[in-house]
């Protein structure tokens, strides 16, 4: 895993630029789907982190089709949250909703209250996109999200302290990175920094636990909690043994308070300068480049554990129309111009979040505000298990986080804990 990154990496770095689209030609020909006056409400970034990119977005939109107003609302900053307000929304056939952020794990959630915009969207829009994103988001022959953009699960780094305590490189493994973060943390702390920390992720009750649980996880065990094929594979040594390690950083090389955290709270911590390393998605790239209290930093793959892979979880936030929207033409006019080639250059770039055109990785723009970024990264990088769940994922999820949760508040033990868990995923599935 570790080597693959670098070498797509190395050979989208030696890819040459290839001609876009170019914007003007899309512009001549979008369709607006309507002429009428009409005001559509789109759920935005959930994380909240760069509204500039949204708000951009509708902007340009909206000088396309100056007869749609877009209103923007900002979703709940947790996606377990967030997708809890959906599903009440569309339970009730609320018509407030038109255009949503639907993340990459919920397409089979969400898909019965989703347009089918394959016969919308232009084909040529469609093929822009990476095909694993178009699959993931295809439910019954129906398409059901657009894909805008992906995430994984990174490692940032202080480039600057690993220099001062004459570490030559970023941690391959857990070990490493736990000796690495005790050092820097101890050697900080000695000179006057009492809110300095090795090591913040999130540990929080929610969905951004499933993604670093599942890496541990991953990394630990060489599969997945569950597989492709539905076999539940958490009641293990070696997965006992990822969440207890996870556990022991509580405290130690993580703030107490890490079992409360989400990407937010980790960002905050990172970018006062207190954190020598952070797990987070590459949306925080951009503002690690523009913050005065990190002299340095630098990204690598996630550290291996026993099975001697680093795993990064897959991420990413797609376009979906609700159906119960009464402007559904304009609404998914919205959809494809914000999933368009052209708008997801700029939005990449504002959010430093890889986009899901493929074309666009071989945009020296986009290259040059991610070099992190590579289109093999959906295939590199670990699902989590919605394709197979679908509507049962966010109860798997749920399960999962909460058993994980009890190991790093240590209310549970993780063998206990991790023995209840297989059982409530049978009952689940045998349901
Ligand atoms: C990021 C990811 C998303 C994930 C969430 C968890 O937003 O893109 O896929 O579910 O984090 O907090």
């Amino acid at each position: 895993m570790r080597k693959l990154l670098l070498l797509s990496l190395v050979s989208l770095l030696i890819l040459s630029a290839s001609a876009l689209t170019t914007a003007q030609d899309d512009d001549m020909s979008f369709d607006c789907g309507t002429d009428e006056e009409v005001t559509i409400n789109y759920f935005g970034d959930p994380v909240g982190s760069h509204p500039e990119a949204e708000a951009a977005t509708i902007e340009r939109f909206m000088e396309l089709c100056p007869n749609i107003t877009v209103e923007l609302n900002t979703g709940a900053a947790s996606v377990t949250d967030l997708l809890g307000f959906y599903l009440q929304a569309f339970e009730a056939e609320s018509s407030d909703l038109d255009v949503i952020r639907v993340d990459v794990i919920w397409p089979g959630q969400l898909a019965e209250h989703l347009i089918d915009l394959s016969g919308i969207a232009p084909q040529e829009h469609i093929d822009a996109q990476l095909p694993a994103l178009i699959a993931n988001n295809t439910i019954d022959g129906e398409l059901v999200a657009l894909p805008l953009r992906i995430g994984f699960g990174m490692l940032y780094y202080r480039a600057d302290l690993l220099e001062k305590y004459e570490f030559e490189a970023p941690p391959a493994t857990w070990e490493e990175l736990e000796a690495m973060a005790a050092t820097i943390q101890e050697g900080e702390r000695a000179e006057g920094n009492d809110e300095f920390w090795g090591f913040v992720w999130q540990g929080n009750a929610y969905e951004g636990l499933t993604t670093n649980a599942l890496e541990w996880h991953v990394s630990e065990t060489g599969d997945n909690f569950l597989t492709a094929d539905g076999e539940i594979l958490t009641n293990n040594e070696a997965a006992i043994a990822a969440y207890e390690r996870a556990a022991s950083w509580v405290d130690t090389i993580s703030p107490p308070g890490v079992v409360s955290y989400a990407e937010e709270d980790a960002r905050g911590v990172w970018h006062a300068g207190n954190a020598a390393f952070m797990r987070n998605w590459p949306y925080a790239y951009v503002t690690s480049t523009e913050s005065e209290d990190i002299p340095a930093f630098g990204v690598a793959p996630l550290p291996a554990g026993e099975a001697g892979i680093g795993a990064a979880a897959l991420g990413g936030w797609h376009i979906g129309v609700s159906r119960y929207s009464d402007h559904p033409e304009a609404a998914a006019a919205f959809a494809i111009y914000m999933t368009s080639v052209e708008n997801q250059k700029f939005y990449s770039i504002d959010t430093s979040s890889p986009p899901a055109a493929l074309e666009l990785y071989d945009d020296p723009d986009i290259q040059e505000a991610m070099p992190f970024a590579s289109p093999d990264v959906v295939e590199i990088t670990t699902a989590r298990p919605s394709n197979f769940a679908r509507a049962q994922y966010n109860a798997v999820s749920t399960l999962y986080f909460e058993a994980v949760h009890s190991i790093l508040t240590g209310e549970e033990d993780a063998d206990v804990a991790m023995e209840l868990l297989e059982l409530d995923l049978e009952d689940l599935f045998s349901e």
